[in-house]
């Protein structure tokens, strides 16, 4: 299945995807595209590093969210997509860009969602006190963080945690739970009825 990573940013779990997909544990999920919106997200150098083609579109060159959207979805039909990862990629998408792509875009989230969603997802847990967070890898709809949910990894907070060595923590679990969620929609084993997901063969991880 031909899948685009989208990101913005440092693109450690593009990176843990590449990883995957260089070991052959990806398949059948197949790295065709990595995009971004800026021009600086150092995944662009990863995917080049590992041979995958890139694009840039910036969104500031749209008049409108929608008219980005577009843009966008006509870029990855362009180039036979079938799958679409959003890996640290910080934009929200219209229906204009998720009518082109039914339940095929993925989010991973910093947090056990429904908790703590948007940004700062880990500071929003470590400052409301919680004693479990996580990660969580859903399906995009047209709210932010609100689509249904595919799998979850939970991590404990230590009373010797900061932000930052919380966010490294679920971090190495983003890194396990996203090529594992990958894997199982190209795969096909993943079906949604409503907000309920059922992955069949077994558990994600
Ligand atoms: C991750 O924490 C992800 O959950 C969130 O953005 C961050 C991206 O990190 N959506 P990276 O660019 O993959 O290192």
């Amino acid at each position: 299945m031909k899948t685009a990573v989208l990101a913005s940013g440092g693109g450690t779990n593009l990176q843990s995807l590449i990883d995957h997909w260089q070991k052959g544990t990806l398949a059948p999920a197949e790295l065709a595209v990595v995009g971004a919106n800026v021009a600086a997200a150092q995944a662009l150098e990863r995917a080049a590093k590992a041979g995958i083609p890139t694009f840039v579109l910036a969104h500031k060159s749209f008049a409108s969210r929608e008219d980005f959207d577009r843009a966008l979805a006509a870029e990855l039909r362009g180039r036979g997509i079938e799958l679409v990862v959003l890996a640290g990629f910080m934009r929200v998408l219209t229906p204009a860009f998720l009518g082109a792509f039914p339940q095929r875009v993925l989010n991973i989230h910093p947090a056990l969602l429904p908790s703590f969603p948007g940004t700062h997802a880990q500071q929003q847990a470590f400052d409301y006190g919680v004693k479990v967070t996580g990660c969580t890898v859903h399906f995009v709809d047209a709210g932010t963080d609100t689509g249904p949910i595919i799998g979850q990894i939970a991590v404990p907070v230590l009373d010797s945690d900061d932000e930052e060595s919380l966010r490294l923590r679920i971090l190495a679990e983003e890194h396990r739970l996203l090529p594992a969620v990958v894997r199982a929609v190209a795969a096909g084993r993943v079906t949604v009825a409503g907000r309920r997901v059922c992955i069949a063969g077994g558990p994600l991880v």
